[in-house]
């Protein structure tokens, strides 16, 4: 595992001024390329989950790319959220803030039985806006969401306060 975390630390690029002047911005791009590294990636999410999870709920667009190998890892679904307008629907819809403006997140609440297990994945927790939302969103169409993984926590932003007292898993914590 130490030789892992290390290895993530090395292929996870720090982009300062992205998207805006001030933001030290963590690239995953470089991790997604390296096979064994994101394998070892994919397998440490999956050991970590809470037992019996039925459903694994990633955020786009790269909470996809996680969610989907740790989904079948698990032998479980796996159930994309989406931003506004990617659905035919019908939809179930959460709007939250951002810094400036506002954003939501979509899914289709048809693909989510009533008392599933989800396992929430992202690929960082900033100021954990979205994290919440998508929590929120999944209980209202009744998800027992059993906790959430991240690859990346950015700890000075302190989104896991917005999580309440839901497991929080991450791979890798950076001031
Ligand atoms: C990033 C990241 C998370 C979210 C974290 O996505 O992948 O989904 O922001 O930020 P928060 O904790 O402050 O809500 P982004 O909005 O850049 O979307 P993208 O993956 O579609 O580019
Ligand atoms: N990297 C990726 N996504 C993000 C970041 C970041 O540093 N901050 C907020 N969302």
């Amino acid at each position: 595992r130490a030789a892992l975390l290390a290895r993530v630390d090395e292929l996870v690029r720090r982009v300062p001024d992205y998207p805006k002047a001030g933001v030290l911005f963590r690239d995953i791009t470089p991790l997604l390329a390296d096979g064994p590294a994101f394998a070892g990636v994919v397998d440490a999410i999956a050991a970590d989950a809470p037992d019996g999870v039925d459903l694994v709920a990633g955020m786009e667009a790269r909470g996809f790319l996680l969610a989907a190998p740790v989904a079948t890892a698990l032998g479980a679904g796996v159930l994309p959220v989406r931003k506004a307008g990617k659905l035919p629907g019908p939809t179930a819809v959460e709007h939250y803030e951002l810094e400036y403006g506002h954003a939501s997140v979509e899914i289709h609440p048809f693909t989510v039985p009533e008392g599933a297990r989800v396992l929430v994945i992202d690929d960082v927790l900033a100021t954990g806006g979205t994290a919440a939302a998508t929590v929120a969103l999944l209980r209202r169409c009744g998800a027992d969401v059993v906790g959430l993984s991240f690859l990346v926590e950015l700890l000075g932003l302190d989104g896991r306060a917005k999580l309440g007292d839901l497991p929080v898993d991450a791979l890798v914590q950076v001031p």
